[in-house]
């Protein structure tokens, strides 16, 4: 499998829930390895920054990191800066994640030192106008998550299709060369088809995968349209 990221990608965000604790992250990357193994898709994971390392060394798709700090290597204690989540052997970072959010002129700064490190860049983005002042720093993607949909049943491809349409034209208008994914309540196959449809270049997701009880079968159903 490759560590490129190309399209369609499926992110599997694993954020804290304890599912990922101990050696649940490395259960589930080996999941989403196996599948997209088996199927050629790519599937990316954003493990807990502590298991970074130890499951972008162990699987052969695509980690990225969950966040970000915008700091060289350097005296800085406690912030995850891009350099060290390159050399940790990911390949990419989420920033401004709803559930992690920074200011506006961080974000650039955090783009542009994830860049220098040669990690690939997801900035996350609540609605379109954000996501046009996200594109706005050039990453390599822009994800747009209404938080009100995040963690819950009803997939945002079903409640709010018209923010997936919308950003996809703000932020070509703004810069073709940023995809765009969207997230919030995706779960099935049938959701990533119409989020495809939409324009959007894949998902972002987290429960639906994480705290399944079969997640190797949620994964298999996330790729069957593809
Ligand atoms: O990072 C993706 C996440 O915010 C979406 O969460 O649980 O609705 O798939 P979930």
């Amino acid at each position: 499998m490759t560590k490129k990221i190309t399209r369609p990608v499926i992110i599997v965000n694993f954020k804290a829930y304890s599912e990922t604790e101990g050696d649940g992250s490395l259960f589930l990357a080996k999941a989403c390895e196996s599948v997209s193994e088996e199927t050629g898709i790519v599937i990316s994971v954003c493990p807990p920054a502590v298991d970074l390392s130890r499951i972008a060394k162990n699987v052969s798709i695509p980690v990225l990191s969950q966040n970000v700090d915008p700091y060289a290597a350097g005296s800085a204690t406690g912030w995850i800066t891009p350099s060290m989540v390159r050399r940790c052997c990911a390949v990419g970072t989420l920033i401004n994640h709803s559930e992690h959010k920074i200011s506006g002129s961080l974000i650039g700064e955090c783009v542009e030192l994830s860049k220098a490190a040669e990690l690939v860049t997801v900035v996350c983005a609540d609605n379109v106008q954000s996501a046009v002042l996200a594109a706005g720093f050039r990453p390599d993607f822009v994800a747009v998550e209404p938080p009100e949909l995040i963690g819950g049943n009803v997939s945002v491809t079903t409640a709010n299709p018209v923010i997936i349409e919308d950003t996809v034209e703000a932020v070509r208008n703004v810069n073709g060369a940023v995809s765009v994914l969207c997230g919030a309540g995706v779960k099935t196959g049938d959701d990533v088809k119409t989020a495809l449809d939409l324009g959007a270049s894949g998902v972002l997701l987290a429960s639906g995968v994480v705290k399944a009880k079969d997640p190797k079968a949620v994964l298999s159903d996330l790729v069957k349209h593809l």
